[in-house]
């Protein structure tokens, strides 16, 4: 790849390193992967499920506190080190902590992007029957459970999506894909602001929009801050390697807590909009039924519907929403996908076509447990979960937590803070380095373990969700 033919977007580690061509680039690149489907489809869902206000307020917290470090952290140990995750640890270390701490953050986007292609599928399909016009169905509240519990339809269209995904990758097309969602993503933007405007218009939508934003102390549980940072890791793709990679290739003069900054602004109103599209319309209609409220994953689908059913134009916003959102979805997909396909061609030497074989082959096997799991495999529980919901536990409460507090190790034990701070400094001053230190030092990896461990007390059954 020769310099100069990036145009901002961040291009797969061939084995020369290529670099982001500007500050916008990165900025851009890195908004890009961390919008997806944890912005529009988990983030409601969970704020709903975990007590609306105050989950939004503990979501804040930790974003501006403990985000902001591991970000810093991890960007500056990429940019340091010149390489992804497993390399980056080895650089400062051969023994079985570092490969382990290297490896644990590789493996998570690997374990995350089959069940995210399943949910890709779900959001093709009703792209597919708005285009067909079936608007009054999907807002049937069954249609959704009907679907996904049906046979093998939810695993045809997961299908559908990893081909796309899995195209992308072999043929080397991404920067195209990517260009595309760059320009979709404004549209993306004043497409939500429009629907949660009308949305919150509603009649009774308005308890939803206080219970999105006010705190009620008496709704706090411990599950509200595990479920708020696995949600934080997960938006902001913290903790499962991306960012070392992505901090590998910027140059010298990108200002990194500036642009980490921007990234989480973005981010969060991005959330905080689905949020205000989803929550009040539960309210207004489903009459903020506490049942609704607990649905879960499958929030998204099934209140969405009825705010388009009710609109005079519905059809065409559906369309243009899941349309937007399946944009979202494939370039998140993409880029999970490639980072552990250049996990594979840098670690064991294997070129791009092997590579991305056998990361269909783990797409292939873990999703199509996820997506029929509510279907033909509904009889298969892990702890009580469906396969899905496992894997969404298995990486958001138990792998990411691991990972950032190896990364802290990393930061505090081995790197050590004041190289962190030059790495930083060499672009800017830091400013927040006094909150910083604090973080990494003390308060995250308490956080940290506190969390993994009541994760699994939970699992256990010894506290409840
Ligand atoms: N942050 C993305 C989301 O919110 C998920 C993702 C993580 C995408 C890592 C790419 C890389 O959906």
């Amino acid at each position: 790849m020769r310099e100069g033919e990036n145009t901002g977007a961040l291009l797969h580690v061939g084995r020369a390193r290529s670099s982001f061509s500007g500050k916008m680039g990165y900025v851009l690149a890195v908004a890009g992967s961390a919008v997806g489907l944890g912005n529009i489809w988990r983030f409601p869902y969970l704020a709903a499920k975990y007590g609306g206000g105050i989950f939004l307020l503990v979501y804040l917290i930790l974003m501006m506190t403990f985000g902001y470090a591991l970000i810093v952290s991890e960007t500056a140990l990429g940019r340091m080190t010149k390489k992804s995750p497993v390399g980056a640890f080895g650089a400062f270390g051969k023994g079985i902590a570092f490969r382990l701490g290297g490896w644990i953050n590789a493996v998570i986007p690997m374990l995350i992007v089959p069940y995210y292609s399943v949910i890709g599928g779900w959001v093709t399909k009703y792209l597919f029957e708005y285009l067909k016009g079936n608007t009054a169905a999907l807002a049937d509240g069954d249609y959704f459970t009907g679907f996904i519990g049906e046979g093998f339809s939810a695993e045809l269209w997961f299908l559908l999506f990893s081909l796309v995904v899995l195209a992308v990758l072999f043929a080397g097309v991404k920067q195209g894909v990517e260009r595309v969602s760059k320009v979709m993503m404004p549209v993306l933007v004043i497409l939500a602001v429009f629907v949660a405007g009308y949305s919150m218009t509603r009649p009774g939508a308005f308890e939803g929009v206080k219970y999105f934003l006010v705190p009620k102390f008496e709704d706090f549980s411990w599950m509200t801050v595990v479920a708020a940072m696995g949600q934080m890791f997960y938006s902001l793709s913290i903790a499962m390697g991306i960012l070392y990679t992505y901090g590998s290739y910027i140059k010298e003069d990108v200002d990194i807590e500036k642009s980490t900054n921007q990234v989480e602004i973005f981010d969060t109103a991005i959330a905080m909009l689905a949020g205000l599209m989803i929550i009040p319309a539960v309210f207004a209609f489903s009459g903020g039924e506490p049942e609704t409220l607990q649905a879960g994953p499958s929030l998204m689908f099934i209140t969405i519907p009825k705010v388009f059913a009710s609109m005079g134009f519905g059809t065409g916003a559906g369309v243009m929403f899941f349309l937007l959102v399946l944009l979202a979805a494939l370039t998140s997909a993409i880029s999970l996908a490639e980072s552990g396909v250049s996990t594979f061609e840098d670690q064991l030497g294997w070129n791009r076509h092997k590579a991305t074989l056998l990361m269909g082959g783990i797409i292939l096997a873990f999703g199509s447990a996820s997506a029929l799991g509510f279907g033909v495999l509904d009889f298969v529980k892990i702890l009580g979960m469906s396969i899905l919901d496992f894997f969404d536990f298995l990486t958001n409460s138990l792998l990411m937590p691991v990972a950032a507090l190896a990364t802290c190790f990393l930061v505090t034990r081995v790197a050590g803070l004041d190289r962190i701070a030059k790495e930083v400094e060499q672009s800017s001053r830091f400013r927040r380095k006094g909150m910083y230190c604090l973080f990494m030092r003390f308060l995250a990896p308490v956080c940290i373990a506190v969390i993994l461990l009541s994760s699994i007390a939970s699992v256990l059954g010894w506290i409840s969700m």
